[in-house]
């Protein structure tokens, strides 16, 4: 089991716990910052997110961006369809990244895999990762977003983070290590100030060559 849903963990399953929790820690506005920081506008033509959850990224999107987002909860991905309804050229997709064929995802631009990774294990990560570099245009990005543990963070950072439903948070170094040495370069920079409580993330932005 890759991912806790049992006990109190339970009840982020729900859409509405699960976006009112990520409202009041800041996750919404880590999304906002991330596109700010990590998005340029030539790279976000054709997106695809993995594991998009309720697609809470698409609101800071540019508003010309398709958008494929998929992820394995079904009330998610209808809480999605029912938030983002309306929205041109996005389309929501309830699939397990494990059990998907690479070429259900379109081609992109830009490929987010945001809070996902510390839910899946190394050898389901670096297929992920394989594919979405196929998947890619040559200069594409892909941008991978997950709590990390290192040295000197915050107490309540490191004891929030080894409760995550995700049963596989791991180090900068172990995120890097997943990374296809197809991908042009890539850069991981750990980030304490994405939320609004003390937590780190690992923000990995891996870029094909063009
Ligand atoms: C921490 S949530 C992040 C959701 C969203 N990316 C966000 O940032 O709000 C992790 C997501 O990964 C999804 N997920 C976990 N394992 C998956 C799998 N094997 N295939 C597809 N999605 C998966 C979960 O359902 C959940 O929505």
């Amino acid at each position: 089991m890759d991912q806790i849903t049992t006990g109190i963990r339970r009840v982020l399953s729900l859409p509405i716990v699960y976006d009112t929790f990520q409202t009041v820690v800041g996750a919404v506005a880590s999304k906002r910052k991330v596109c700010e920081q990590y998005v340029s506008r030539g790279s976000s033509d054709i997106v695809v997110d993995v594991g998009c959850g309720t697609a809470d990224i698409l609101t800071f999107l540019p508003a010309s961006s398709h958008y494929f987002g998929f992820d394995l909860s079904q009330s998610y991905i209808d809480a999605a369809k029912k938030r983002h309804a309306g929205r041109p050229n996005s389309s929501f997709l309830c699939a397990d990244l494990n059990e998907m064929a690479p070429d259900a995802m379109p081609p992109c631009d830009l490929a987010i895999v945001f809070g996902v990774l510390h839910h899946i294990n190394d050898e389901s990560a670096r297929r992920l990762m394989e594919n979405l570099h196929d998947r890619l245009a040559p200069g594409g990005r892909l941008i991978t977003v997950d709590p990390t543990l290192v040295e000197g963070q915050a107490r309540i950072a490191r004891e929030l983070i080894k409760r995550d439903r995700g049963q596989h948070v791991r180090t900068p170094e172990a995120y890097e290590a997943l990374v296809p040495a197809r991908f042009q370069g890539h850069v991981t920079e750990v980030r304490h100030d994405m939320l609004y409580i003390p937590y780190s993330l690992a923000v990995t932005v891996c870029t094909k060559a063009a």
